[in-house]
């Protein structure tokens, strides 16, 4: 078989790597997880997960069911059982005595804290409940939360959850157009913004995209606007329908009793990007999805008592839901939440957080601690970092050499490594090393977590040898698994269960090496990773034929030293527009526009890197472009084998064009 060409070139150095750290003895003695946790899971899946979800969760009602999956591929976890996220997350440690134990160091950009015990944070989540309710808002009704990292945002998950609303957050980096067809999807009853966040120093404005999303159409379901207060900039009202989240609080009470749900009730809508234009609303509900989080934030992180954690992920992305609010929470553990930037108002800022609160635990992506690569190891050698003492990454592969960095610079050279895959899709971490019991290897993720089963498989779906390559696939039900895509069955099983029978399609490469241990390789569709995030090559492509400039247009991700990948655009112009790009000016000024036009489209982190302007794009005989072979233009290699293009004579001239619009 052919091993799939992985759409995250670069990698082929992760294939001859050989270096391996076993776990120092000190910490594999005192490990939560040992060795033998894989033997209990193996001997007994289904009772491993039922055991999870009775350690590590309070239920109101106790299940007896632990899986249905006479509906599959949409899985049933602990059915009959009945609990609340919330009372999960927040009222049962304080009932536990815990109620002074810090949930949330908050740092704001400007270097404004907070410290919110979990006492208080039951206070404000019961009153947000209240809040909720006094709006109409009621069991089932979704809630669009579009919000930068605060405080708030943490609480209006909860208050959504302690009600039973699903939540559907939206990243406060995605544009107007981007949250109003995320919110006609989910047809949302209430917005939860804030009238900005500060960035970079400035304060950047939230309330008018949520203004101009709620003005478009398909957003009519929108009753109700709760507006967080940040910034105190000048902020657009409109009356009866806008109303201020301090006000809403003030006058709510602070005792709530939790709406208790099933296990299989929705917890959240999360979209993210496809293969098509049309993002996917994936679908998560509450008891599996909860058991799931705290396991693996328990067992990948090694987490005990005292130690502090630190999640740099935004709470707009999957990371965010799993391992800054439900994992972390669900746990009773301490943690710190960063509302900015990692180099403002200076380049270590990260490290001098780190220093303040004795972070012990962190968790990041390849791309940020490819950046501080970049920056230089004198920057996080100026501060006191020899609190931390498990260290992760996840989104995106981590190639050897950031590995290395990390583990040297950051971790003094003895900190165990945790390289950890998974999806939105997947709710939780899926693959990982488990610091004390695995010996790590630089750009791996190694093994299923005890409990998951995952395979390699070729293109007919056997499993391949230790050293074949083929497609990550996941073979048995999980429990924080997603139980469909919003309102679409039919593409649930489309996308993740056509591929191969009876497999969930991950839509990663991967390989086994000789130790039979597994190594990510990137999407094997076209879905594009730029700095962790996952955006649709076809949903750019649509955004840029929107343009009334543009005829045609192709996306690839290309290799970047930073961002793992890049957005690359290859357009073609309109008849009339054609020689606006003849000139060196006038290719930078089309460039320019049609990567605001992006920016304005789907957010700032879709804008490509480049845009070429070509006068023909490479195309099967069936129509089907040829990403490959403007890869290969992207990365600046040869381009590859060209012979089942319909008209061969294209990539030479599209070669012979280049240079105007690079
Ligand atoms: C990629 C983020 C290699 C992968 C949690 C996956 C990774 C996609 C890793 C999901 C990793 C995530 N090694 N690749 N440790 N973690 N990925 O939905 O391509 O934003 O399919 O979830 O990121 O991205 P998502």
């Amino acid at each position: 078989m052919t091993t799939p060409q992985p759409e995250t070139a670069g990698l082929e150095n992760l294939l001859h790597e050989t270096r391996s750290f076993p776990p120092a003895p000190d910490f594999a003695a005192a490990a939560n997880a040992q060795a033998s946790l894989y033997n209990a899971a193996q001997a007994d899946r289904l009772g491993f997960w039922a055991t999870q979800a009775r350690e590590l969760i309070s239920w109101h009602t106790p299940f007896t069911q632990t899986l249905d999956w006479s509906d599959a591929p949409v899985a049933r976890w602990f059915a009959d059982g009945t609990l609340n996220a919330a009372y999960n997350a927040v009222d049962r440690h304080v009932e536990a005595g815990h109620g002074d134990r810090v949930a949330i160091h908050f740092e704001g950009e400007p270097g404004d804290t907070r410290t919110v015990t979990y006492a208080d944070l039951q206070r404000e989540v019961a009153r947000a409940a209240n809040a909720l309710a006094a709006l109409g808002v009621s069991k089932g009704d979704r809630v669009v939360i579009y919000l930068p990292m605060l405080v708030e945002s943490v609480v209006a998950m909860l208050a959504c959850a302690r009600i039973g609303a699903p939540h559907s957050v939206v990243f406060g980096g995605f544009s107007a157009d981007a949250l109003r067809s995320r919110i006609a999807d989910a047809q949302a009853t209430l917005v939860i913004t804030a009238d900005g966040g500060y960035r970079r120093g400035a304060p950047s404005a939230l309330k008018p995209a949520v203004d101009e999303a709620l003005a478009g159409e398909g957003a009519e379901t929108v009753k109700h606007v709760l507006v967080v207060r940040r910034t105190g900039q000048e902020t657009a009202w409109t009356p009866g329908r806008d109303i201020w989240w301090h006000d809403a609080l003030e006058s709510a009470d602070t005792f709530h009793e939790p709406v208790w749900v099933d296990a299989e009730h929705p917890l959240f809508i999360l979209y993210t990007s496809g293969t098509t234009g049309r993002p996917k609303g994936i679908l998560h509900t509450t008891g599996g999805y909860l058991t799931q989080a705290a396991y693996t934030h328990q067992t990948v992180f090694d987490l005990k008592d005292g130690d502090v954690f630190w999640c740099t992920a935004d709470i707009g992305w999957v990371t965010g839901h799993s391992y800054v609010v439900y994992g972390p929470l669900t746990n009773g553990a301490t943690q710190v939440l960063y509302e900015g930037t990692p180099d403002t108002p200076h380049r270590g800022r990260w490290w001098e957080l780190i220093e303040k609160y004795r972070v012990s635990i962190l968790y990041t992506a390849p791309t940020a601690i490819r950046t501080c690569m970049k920056w230089g190891d004198d920057i996080p050698a100026a501060y006191d970092l020899s609190s931390l003492r498990v260290l992760g990454s996840v989104g995106e592969p981590i190639n050897p050499e950031a590995w290395m960095w990390y583990r040297r610079v950051i971790g003094a050279d003895k900190t165990p490594i945790v390289d950890t895959w998974w999806q939105t899709e997947t709710g939780a971490i899926m693959i990982s090393p488990l610091p004390g019991v695995t010996a790590t290897k630089p750009g791996s993720a190694q093994v299923p977590v005890p409990g998951i089963s995952a395979d390699v498989v070729d293109d007919e779906a056997h499993p391949v040898p230790d050293g074949g390559g083929g497609y990550l696939v996941l073979t048995e039900p999980w429990p924080a698994m997603l139980r469909g895509i919003w309102g679409d069955r039919q593409r649930y099983e489309d996308t993740y269960w056509s591929r191969f029978r009876g497999l969930y399609f991950a839509g990663d490469g991967a390989k086994r090496d000789d130790d039979g241990d597994i190594w990510l390789l990137g999407r094997v569709d076209d879905v594009m990773n730029v700095s962790g995030h996952r955006l649709s090559t076809t949903e750019i492509e649509s955004a840029l034929v929107a343009h009334d400039i543009v005829a045609e247009a192709a996306v690839v991700g290309a290799s970047d030293d930073t961002t793992g990948q890049a957005v690359v655009a290859f357009v073609i112009l309109r008849g009339e527009h054609a020689d606006r790009a003849a000139t060196p000016e006038g290719a930078q000024a089309v460039q320019e526009e049609l990567r605001q036009h992006v920016a304005s489209q789907i957010g700032p982190i879709a804008k490509p890197k480049r845009i070429l302007v070509v006068p023909e794009l490479p195309k099967t005989r069936s129509g089907k472009i040829m990403r490959r072979l403007l890869r290969d233009v992207a990365e600046n290699r040869a381009v590859g084998d060209a012979t089942t293009l319909a008209d061969s004579s294209v990539m030479d001239l599209i070669s012979a064009g280049l240079g105007a619009g690079t």
